[in-house]
C-alpha cells in the first residue's frame, strides 16, 4: 500500500550568516494512511523542524537543504506556494504546543475555527457556521453556540488547545501534525486532550504525526515511533517493540530516565551530557559522546541501518548484540 506521507533523505539546513549547519540530517520515514506515528527526542534534536517542513512552515533561517516529502503522490518540497496553500490546513493541518500564542487574541473563537473555510474558498457563512459547531460539538467544547462568541483570553489552557484542535480539524485533514499539543497543560487536561486526538484518529481515520519529548505519552498514543538524536532517526519501529526491547543505547538511556510510580523519589537514570548543538557536529554516530557503550568506530562512521523484526530499523553497531541480550 502507498504512504500516505513518504519522506526521503530530508535534511534541514540552518543559515547562520555565511555558515550552514544541518539541523535535521537525511531522514527517512513513512506514515500510513489513519496511522499515528510518535516521533520523540530530547530537546534540539529536530523535532520541530522535522514538523514545520511538511506543511512548508519552516522558519526562516531554516530550508530544506535535500530530500523529498512526497503527500498524496506529490513532492511537497517543489510545490509552489500557491499549491502548498491549498494543502495546508486544509488536507494537512498542525497545533502546536502554545495553544494561547496560536490564536488571535483579537478574533471571536467561532471566527477562528471558521478561518480555514474561508481560506480554502468557502463564503457561504451560515453553511460554515453550522460546521463549526458541529466540529466543536464532535470534539466535546461545551456549549458551541456560546463558546463561538467568546475570545481566546477567557478560556483555559486545555479549553485553547480544543479550540486549535477544531481549528485543524474543520476542513478534514487527511494528516494532522501535533508538536508537544499537551506540554503547556496540566496531568488531568493532557489525559483529556490525548483522548480527543485518539477520537480524531479512531473516528475520522485522520493520520496523526504526533510529536513529544515525552516517551510515556508516545506509549500511550503511538503505533510506531521515531527516536531522533541530533538531527538523525537513530531508532524506529513498532512502538511496542522499542518499549520492550530499545536497540539503540540512547533508547535505550531514554526509556531507562521514564519515571516510573515505583521509582519516584529516587534519581532517575539519566544519560548524563546533552544534545551536541548544530555547530558542533562531529563524523560518526552522534550520541558517541556520550554513549557508555561507544567504540572507536562509532566516533568514525555513522552505523549504517540494522533490520530486525516488523519493520525495526537501528542505527547502532550494538544492535545485534542488544536484540541477543534481550532474547536470554
Ligand atoms: N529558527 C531557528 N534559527 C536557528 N536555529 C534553529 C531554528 N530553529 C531550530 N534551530 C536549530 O535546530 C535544532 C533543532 O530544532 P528543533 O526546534 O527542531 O528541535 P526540537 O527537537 O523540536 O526541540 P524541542 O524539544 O526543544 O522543541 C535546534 O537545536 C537549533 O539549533
Ligand atoms: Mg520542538
Amino acid at each position: 500500500m502507498t504512504p500516505l506521507l513518504s519522506v526521503k533523505g530530508l535534511t534541514i539546513d540552518i543559515v547562520q550568516g555565511k555558515n550552514i549547519f544541518s539541523a535535521v540530517r537525511d531522514i527517512s520515514f513513512e506514515l500510513g494512511e489513519g496511522e499515528i506515528l510518535g516521533i520523540v527526542g530530547e530537546s534540539g534534536c529536530g523535532k520541530s523542524l522535522t514538523a514545520l517542513s511538511i506543511p512548508g512552515l519552516l522558519p526562516q533561517a531554516a530550508e530544506a537543504g535535500s530530500g523529498s516529502i512526497f503527500f498524496e503522490g506529490r513532492d511537497l518540497l517543489t510545490l509552489p506556494e500557491q499549491e502548498l496553500c491549498r494543502v495546508r490546513g486544509n488536507k494537512i493541518s498542525m497545533v502546536f504546543q502554545e495553544p494561547l500564542l496560536s490564536l488571535n487574541p483579537l478574533l471571536r473563537i467561532g471566527r477562528q475555527i471558521e478561518e480555514p473555510l474561508l481560506l480554502h474558498g468557502k463564503k457561504d457563512r451560515a453553511g460554515n457556521r453550522e460546521q463549526v459547531l458541529d466540529i466543536m460539538a464532535r470534539l466535546g467544547l461545551p456549549d458551541p453556540p456560546s463558546l463561538t462568541r467568546a475570545y481566546p483570553h477567557q478560556l483555559s489552557g486545555g479549553m485553547c488547545q480544543r479550540v486549535m484542535i477544531a481549528l485543524a480539524m474543520i476542513c478534514g485533514p487527511r494528516l494532522l501534525i501535533t508538536d508537544e499539543p499537551t506540554t503547556a497543560l496540566d496531568a488531568t487536561i493532557q489525559t483529556q486532550i490525548l483522548e480527543l486526538i485518539k477520537k480524531i484518529n479512531r473516528e475520522r481515520g485522520t493520520a496523526i504525526l504526533f510529536i513529544s519529548h515525552d516517551l510515556s505519552i508516545i506509549r500511550r498514543l503511538c503505533r510506531r515511533v521515531l527516536v531522533m538524536y541530533a538531527g538523525k532517526i537513530v531508532e524506529s519501529g513498532k512502538t511496542e517493540d522499542v518499549f520492550k526491547r530499545p536497540l539503540h543505547e540512547y533508547t535505550r538511556g531514554l526509556i531507562g530516565s521514564i519515571p516510573e510510580r515505583k521509582r519516584k523519589g529516587s534519581a532517575l537514570a539519566n544519560i548524563p551530557g546533552k544534545v551536541p548543538f548544530i555547530e558542533e557536529q562531529l563524523p560518526g554516530c552522534p550520541f558517541a559522546p556520550r554513549c557508555a557503550k561507544a567504540m572507536e568506530r562509532c566516533r568514525e562512521a555513522f552505523p549504517e541501518a540494522a533490520f530486525f523484526d516488523n519493520g525495526r530499523r537501528v542505527h547502532c553497531f550494538m544492535a545485534g548484540s542488544f536484540f541477543k541480550e534481550a532474547r536470554l
